[in-house]
């Protein structure tokens, strides 16, 4: 049937960067596949072990978890905060990989992505969150990666048949995102 991708922000930030590169990524997925997109990060509490009860915690936690539970996998578009993960992208990946048993992050699948103004930036965070998310034992796409550096001029607005959608202009980040999508 349908594969389910789940995308997500590591930037809360209206104008984001990396939000619109994601927006710009959804419809390069291939046949048979969606990607809806999870935008309640900023809901989720600083990660507190008294809030994480067997009952299974605050509702944003609760809606975190479903989510990436019932995901086939995660797109995962997220800036570059000195050099490595972006606190709130980290708070994210601690509650789904909690508790230690059945954690929602366990064995799923994720494509991981970077937009920067900066030239020579980007690498950092996704060496840095394949190392995490592998310790919570899921499973990163390996290379090529997107990192869409001087982003601001790559990413343009699109008309489409809902409007204007974020589009990226330069071909070979079109053909590496499409190619990542694929090994979902
Ligand atoms: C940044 N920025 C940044 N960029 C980068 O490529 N490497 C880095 O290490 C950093 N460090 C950094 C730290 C902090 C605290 C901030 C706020 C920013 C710049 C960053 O890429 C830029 O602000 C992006 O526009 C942020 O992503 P969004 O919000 O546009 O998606």
């Amino acid at each position: 049937g349908e594969v389910r991708i789940l995308g997500v922000s590591g930037s809360l930030r209206k104008e984001s960067l990396n939000s619109r590169l994601l927006a710009a990524v959804r419809p390069l997925a291939p046949e048979g596949m969606t990607i809806e997109v999870f935008d309640g990060l900023g809901d989720l509490p600083l990660y507190n072990g008294d809030l994480d009860t067997r009952e299974g915690g605050p509702a944003p936690v609760q809606r975190w978890r479903e989510a990436v539970r019932a995901a086939d996998g995660l797109l995962i578009v997220t800036p570059e905060y000195n050099s490595s993960i972006p606190g709130v992208l980290k708070n994210a990946v601690d509650w789904v990989s909690r508790p230690m048993v059945n954690a929602a992050l366990h064995g799923k699948s994720v494509v991981t992505m970077v937009a920067t103004p900066g030239r020579g930036l980007g690498r950092n965070v996704l060496t840095d969150l394949g190392r995490v998310l592998h310790d919570c034992h899921a499973h990163v796409v390996s290379g090529p990666w997107v990192v869409l550096t001087e982003a601001d001029g790559k990413l343009v607005d699109a008309e489409d048949e809902q409007g204007f959608v974020p589009a990226i202009t330069d071909p070979m980040t079109v053909r590496i995102a499409s190619f990542q999508l694929t090994a979902l």
